[in-house]
């Protein structure tokens, strides 16, 4: 039997061990500047984060900080006029944050299937859910892999409707030689710490090839001030600002971020050639990059396997374990009335295998091995060695 290992589904402090001298340092200028919010280093990573999804590929993207994803989401929405009696469609397979920006505005979401490949929007259902009071579409790149931008933005165009593309889990992604974010009208990020690229704390940023939306929501974020005109609202905004500290930490974290990335995709080849052929794999369709901030497997009994899992050292995570049109804030909303039977089915099946760019493929490997022995005493067959 082999020895257990203990594999952690994320490894934040080992994230940080591995660059701590430039973090300390980051908060360290940040503290002596005397300046704290939205100064030098949120400005300097706005410019910094649109340059790297810009040599990503795309059109040249202005880029705004905000306080969170949720409300990078919100603010786009918000810039896009969408509010009360406003419909946005969107999955139900994702985190609850999409569906809560969406309500936050007024606005109703509308829950449509995803491919139960790749875990995104069916741009088919998209096409089915529209109707006159649809006002915008936020496909979600879930895991780390594009959504079908391609057939959404064709049906967004012909629609007349905004795509707000929720880039949460996808910073660095590319669809077609474009980065994600610069496909639609606006792009919304988290820095969630988790996230592929983390803050320490709540952050989050927008970015639009549009300058005049940008600059809307650079408006909303701040109660609807100018530089030029501060205490006075020209808009009625929210206050969503992107902290010094955070943006200087991001500064020094995204240094790495294709690095990570790419350290990423190596954990995602080494499970391709270790796990067992029972479990259903990720796929990264052709004219993607997917950047796998999450390794998500699909499994029978999942929950057991999960439980066995733990008792191997090895940690997971399910997301998401409960659709959002069956949770008890959304469930019977007027705007679930399509079929969701992929989006069901996932929710049962999915399990997120450990997934970090520090990871070793030892680690990997005690992964695909404990999966192994489950799997097979699963299906009544004797313990790998
Ligand atoms: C797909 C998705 N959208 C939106 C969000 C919201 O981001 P935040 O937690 O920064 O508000 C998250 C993060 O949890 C997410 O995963």
């Amino acid at each position: 039997m082999a020895q257990a290992m203990s594999v952690p589904a994320v490894d934040l402090l080992g994230e940080y061990r591995s660059i701590q001298a430039e973090i300390d340092a980051a908060v360290a200028r940040t503290l002596h500047s005397g300046w704290y919010i939205l100064g030098h280093e949120a400005a300097s990573f706005e410019e910094e984060f649109a340059a790297f999804l810009q040599a990503r590929g795309g059109d040249a993207l202005a880029c705004v900080g905000v306080n969170s994803g949720t409300d990078a989401l919100q603010l786009a929405l918000m810039a896009c006029d969408v509010g009360p009696g406003d419909e946005v469609i969107t999955v139900s397979h994702t985190a609850v944050a999409t569906a809560a920006a969406i309500s936050l505005t007024g606005a109703t979401p509308v829950f449509v299937d995803i491919d139960p490949q790749t875990y995104t929007m069916d741009p088919a259902a998209l096409a089915a859910a529209i109707t006159p009071r649809t006002k915008a579409v936020i496909p979600v790149h879930l895991y780390g892999h594009p959504a079908e931008m391609e057939q959404i933005l064709a049906v967004a165009a012909q629609a007349g409707i905004r795509v707000i593309e929720d880039c949460a889990q996808a910073h660095g992604a590319c669809y077609r030689g474009c980065c994600v974010g610069g496909l639609g009208d606006l792009g919304c990020f988290s820095f969630y710490p988790t996230k592929n690229l983390g803050a320490m704390g709540d952050g989050g940023a927008v970015v639009s090839r549009d300058p005049e939306l940008a600059e809307r929501v650079r408006l909303l974020r701040e109660y609807g001030w100018t530089p030029a005109a501060r205490y006075v609202s020209q808009v009625q905004g929210m206050n969503s600002r992107l902290d010094e500290m955070q943006a200087a930490i991001l500064r020094a974290k995204l240094a790495h971020l294709e690095a990570w990335n790419e350290a990423r995709r190596q954990v995602a080849a080494w499970y391709a050639d270790l796990l067992p052929d029972t479990l259903v794999k990720p796929v990264e369709r052709a004219g993607c990059e997917h950047v796998y901030h999450l390794y998500v497997v699909r499994v029978a009994e999942r929950d057991a396997v999960r439980r066995e899992l733990a008792e191997s050292g090895v940690g997971s995570g399910i997301h998401y374990p409960v659709p959002i049109h069956m949770q008890p804030a959304y469930k019977g909303a007027s705007g679930v009335r399509h079929a969701l039977s992929h989006t069901e089915k996932a929710a049962g099946e999915i399990l997120s295998l450990p997934m970090h760019p520090h990871m070793s493929q030892e680690q990997a490997r005690a992964t695909a091995e404990a999966l192994h022995r489950i799997t097979q005493r699963a299906a009544g067959k004797s313990p790998a060695v």
